[in-house]
């Protein structure tokens, strides 16, 4: 049994990587840990050129990392939120497990979990709720192929402006943005996934879950 996890966090050894890789560690099964910024992959061109080949007619990294969904039992895909929306090389992967769909349903019946890192607060009513549409948009591609959805893990991430070195003094900071005119980077500060009980838990609870749904097959 293998299971599969893709981070689309372009940033070294992320939030987001780490609560992936937790959760491939709870499953106590063999894994693979990939990270799409160590790949090419452009988005889906429409084109039905999969239809009879499954294979997908765009010759770059898109034809090995389905190849590795189809080969693996089980999926949990990673990634985070920038303007409120699944980020793009994950959205682009998805797109590109499409081959995998005609005729055979080459997905459908596997477990699968979705990570989501994102920077609003969960109480914050005035933003959009970000990690609400990140954790849809990979729940329902796995609802979409027929897949088994087991579980969800949200991380609360750093808006970038804690890191940029102006988020104390920019006219644009999200620092103030998300948490009140009066908030700084010093009292915001930097949040990691390992500090968040209830995120590490639901790794460990996602990793399980994969895991018991496989054995349970
Ligand atoms: C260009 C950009 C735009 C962003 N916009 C949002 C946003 O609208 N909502 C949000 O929750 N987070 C937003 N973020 C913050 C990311 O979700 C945050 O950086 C995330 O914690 C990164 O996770 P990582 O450290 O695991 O890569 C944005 C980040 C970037 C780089």
């Amino acid at each position: 049994m293998k299971v599969l996890g893709v981070s689309g966090s372009p940033i070294k050894n992320s939030n987001t990587d780490r609560a992936l890789k937790h959760a491939l560690e709870s499953t106590g099964l063999e894994t693979e840990f990939v990270k799409l910024a160590d790949y090419s992959i452009a988005a889906c061109k429409a084109c039905l050129g999969c239809v009879k080949t499954n294979r997908c007619v765009i010759e770059d990294d898109g034809i090995l990392l389905a190849e590795k969904a189809r080969a693996a039992d089980a999926l949990i895909i990673a990634g985070f939120t920038p303007y409120s929306s699944l980020d793009s090389r994950t959205k682009a992967f998805i797109e590109r497990l499409y081959p995998l769909r005609h005729t055979h349903g080459y997905m459908a019946g596997k477990p699968g979990g979705a990570i989501i890192t994102c920077a609003v607060p969960g109480d914050n009513d005035m933003l959009p709720p970000a990690c609400d549409y990140g954790v849809n948009a990979i729940k329902f591609y796995m609802m979409e192929e027929g897949m088994d959805f087991v579980g969800e893990v949200r991380v609360k991430g750093n808006v970038p402006c804690i890191k940029c070195g102006h988020g104390d003094d920019c006219a644009m900071s999200g620092i103030t943005m998300l948490y009140g005119r009066e908030a700084t980077v010093a009292s915001v500060g930097v949040g990691a996934f390992e500090e968040q009980p209830e995120s590490v838990a639901a790794a460990v609870e996602l990793g399980r879950n994969i895991a018991r749904t496989l054995q349970a097959k």
